[in-house]
């Protein structure tokens, strides 16, 4: 037979066309698209269904310590089945340098966890927590040219932070060397100092969590990291926003010409700060940073998705359960500041766009594709091998019952946080078969592959993340009197 695989006479949608076709697959790849393909050993009857480019979830915690120490609830196995389900079939963690420790050796212990492990295929972006000149000058540059080309850096978090300077140095290397910067930006002493007044008056129930985070600190941090950026003449991507303030200052940026992307999740979406106000410490389910606000940031973040200013939609998927082990890891009632930030999303966070964008008329389908697959591979160097379906491409697919519907229970879900903040959510549109590398990863409901049957992807330097070649007048020798900076 001319093909392993044919999935045929679904509607097959890319970021910028629809054709009812047939896609041929052979060794992995797409190697056909036409109408009534020849015999091949397997079929798959797509008819009535969407086939899109398989999800690439581009932000998610998986075996990581957080910053007080606790483990995530998923492993490579379960987060990466859990995915699959989703639609996805790439994730890209993050490998997570505590200080002290060389980022090879980081690189290397998330990898020795994800090899065996994994059932989609994986990458890593690298977290610099510790950017000492040898870590700045040999290790970092030896991984890019490895194929980490993107990693992230925080504002906040006693363990994690950088200062200012700090991030101009990681700015700057990641100019020299091609690679992508993510930032988590929110301002580390305005959330010290709100915690400690609320902490002092005992305001301690997990709603106080989203008081402490505020959305100044955030559009603080977001202003204050694209100057850096633009001091530099670095791009950057500006991570998990929450707030209209936030968003405003990306538009802003990217309305003067500036390469500053932006990401946004679905906790910004479909959460707000009611859900931390919940009976008990049933809020603390609802705890990350930055945290969920109000419809009106909600209504805000939809139009950073249709208009542009957000490239991407991610889960920021940070599974802990609601017990000893996770959330209430201080005890049974923690206050705030001691609960672990992150909510699970993972599987979800397509089928909530789905419905409630494509489904309700806020995106068209090629938005949907474009920020959750094509804009992933193309900011992380993998496009187009991945996210995007055409011929030469791997054959990653996902094949969607745009009619599905299915209530949200936690008991029909993959991931090991124990709960989903989305329980109960009517979601119209589902995932049904999931292709990796020509592999059926799902179908039928269950899983079809084992678990280390994911492979790693050596990442291209993005095509994102070169500069601009706009030298603010303090950078450039035309205009700083000659001096050479970058
Ligand atoms: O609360 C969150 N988002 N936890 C995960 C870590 C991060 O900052 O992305
Ligand atoms: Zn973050
Ligand atoms: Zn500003
Ligand atoms: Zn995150």
């Amino acid at each position: 037979t001319e093909f392993d695989l044919a999935v045929r006479g679904g509607t097959v949608v890319t970021a910028a066309s629809k054709m009812t076709c047939d896609v041929g697959i052979k060794d992995g790849e797409i190697v056909a698209l036409a109408k009534q393909l020849g015999p091949a050993a397997r079929d798959i009857d797509a008819a009535g269904k969407l086939v899109l480019p398989g999800g690439i979830e581009g932000h998610c915690h998986i075996e990581q310590k957080s910053s007080s120490g606790l483990m995530t609830s998923d492993d490579f196995k379960s987060a990466t089945i859990s995915a699959a389900f989703g639609g996805n079939t790439t994730v890209i963690p993050f490998a997570a340098q505590h200080r002290g420790d060389s980022l090879r050796k980081t690189v290397e212990d998330y990898h020795a966890c994800a090899a065996p492990k994994s059932v989609i295929d994986y990458a890593y972006h690298l977290i610099v927590s510790d950017p000492t000149p040898e870590v700045l000058g040999q290790e970092l540059p030896a991984l890019i040219k490895d194929g980490f080309t993107s990693f992230k850096v925080y504002m906040t978090y006693d363990a994690l932070r950088l200062d200012d300077r700090q991030m101009l140095e990681v700015l700057s290397t990641a100019r020299r060397e091609g690679a992508l910067v993510m930032v988590h930006a929110e301002n580390h002493e305005m959330i010290r100092w709100l915690t400690e007044k609320l902490v002092d008056r005992n305001n301690v129930e997990p709603k106080y969590h989203a008081v402490s985070h505020s959305r100044l600190g955030e559009s603080e941090a977001t202003h204050r990291a694209i100057a850096l950026a633009q001091l530099v003449d670095t791009p950057l991507l500006i991570v998990h926003v929450s707030s209209e303030e936030a968003t405003s200052e990306i538009r802003k940026a990217q309305d003067q010409g500036l390469k500053i992307y932006g990401e946004t999740c679905p906790q910004y979406l479909f959460l707000t700060v009611e859900d931390l106000d919940k009976q008990g410490m049933e809020g603390a389910k609802f705890c990350c940073s930055p945290p969920p606000r109000d419809v009106q940031a909600q209504e805000a973040v939809w139009r950073g998705l249709q208009n542009g200013t957000f490239q991407v939609f991610s889960s920021d998927h940070s599974p802990y359960s609601f017990d000893e082990k996770g959330k209430l890891s201080a005890g049974p009632n923690p206050p705030f500041p001691k609960i672990a930030n992150g909510v699970p999303g993972i599987e979800l966070r397509m089928p909530l766009l789905f419905s409630e964008g494509v489904r309700k008329g806020r995106i068209d389908i090629h938005k949907f594709v474009e920020v959750t697959s094509t804009n992933v591979a193309r900011l992380y160097g993998l496009f187009p091998r991945k996210g995007t379906i055409a011929i030469g491409a791997d054959a990653d697919l996902a094949i969607w019952d745009p009619d599905l519907e299915r209530t949200v229970r936690y008991a029909d879900l993959h991931d090991l946080a124990g709960y989903t903040p989305y329980e109960g959510k009517k979601i119209t549109g589902w995932p049904t078969t999931v292709v990796n590398r020509g592999r059926i990863v799902v179908s039928e409901n269950t899983l079809q592959v084992e678990p280390g049957s994911g492979e790693f992807l050596a990442r291209e330097s993005s095509e994102f993340a070169a500069p601009l070649g706009q030298l603010a007048p303090e950078t450039d020798p035309a205009r700083n009197f000659g001096a050479q900076i970058l």
